[in-house]
């Protein structure tokens, strides 16, 4: 489901890229280490800033971002001109990477999820698809809103999500054992469980 007028103005604000850049993306490569010279994807990619921090801060060599608001990633297209020949970019559906980018099983050394899966109706086929796509050993970065955090009046009255079969965080973990994505004590919830951030591992 695309972002509404608030949330975009939201998600593309300073105060959420210094939330990204200074606590976000620390707190992941902590939980799960840099990806020096992998090949990533990066799922929901938005406006590509989160694609810049993979690049310039996790210091993956290639990143394959794909949005499902064309508007997005022509806007992603923009900020990443520099990186030429590092980026792909694709209008597409993070369930479905091989129309984006032919992705085949065990192309990607790690995906980025940051805030998109909870976008997507059918959210566990973004999982798995994330899973299909991972090397033996790559690792899952995510950060996501949950079901407690959906059902709030602010995110209610501000923001259009789906609204049938969120996840809790717990369910997020399940779904993530089911598919092989093992995360030990590489996870972390936030204010009382609207916020979990992670890395996850392919078995
Ligand atoms: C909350 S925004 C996060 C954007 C970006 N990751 C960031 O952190 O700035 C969610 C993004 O997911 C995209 N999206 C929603 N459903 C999607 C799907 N099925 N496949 C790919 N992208 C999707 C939206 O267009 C939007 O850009």
């Amino acid at each position: 489901m695309l972002m509404n007028r608030a949330e975009t103005l939201l998600v593309n604000s300073p105060p959420r890229r210094w939330l990204q850049r200074l606590y976000e993306a620390p707190l992941l490569a902590r939980l799960g280490g840099r990806t020096l010279g992998a090949h990533v994807a990066e799922i929901g990619c938005g406006s590509g800033y989160g694609t810049r921090l993979i690049l310039d801060v996790f210091g993956a060599a290639t990143v394959d971002a794909v949005d499902l608001d064309p508007a997005m990633i022509e806007r992603a297209r923009r900020r990443l001109a520099r990186y030429d020949g590092r980026v792909r970019l694709a209008v597409g559906d993070a369930t479905d990477l091989r129309a984006a980018f032919d992705a085949d099983d065990g192309t990607y050394d790690a995906v980025f999820d940051f805030g998109i899966i909870h976008h997507i109706p059918a959210w566990r086929d973004a999982v798995a698809e994330a899973a299909r796509v991972l090397k033996p050993g790559g690792r899952f970065y995510f950060e996501e809103v949950t079901a407690t955090a959906l059902a709030r009046p602010t995110y209610r009255a501000l923001f259009d999500h789906p609204t049938k079969d969120r996840f809790t965080a717990g369910e997020f973990l399940a779904e993530l054992s089911r598919h092989q994505l093992e995360f030990g004590e590489q996870w972390r919830t936030r204010t009382g469980g609207d916020y979990l951030l992670g890395v996850a591992e392919r078995g």
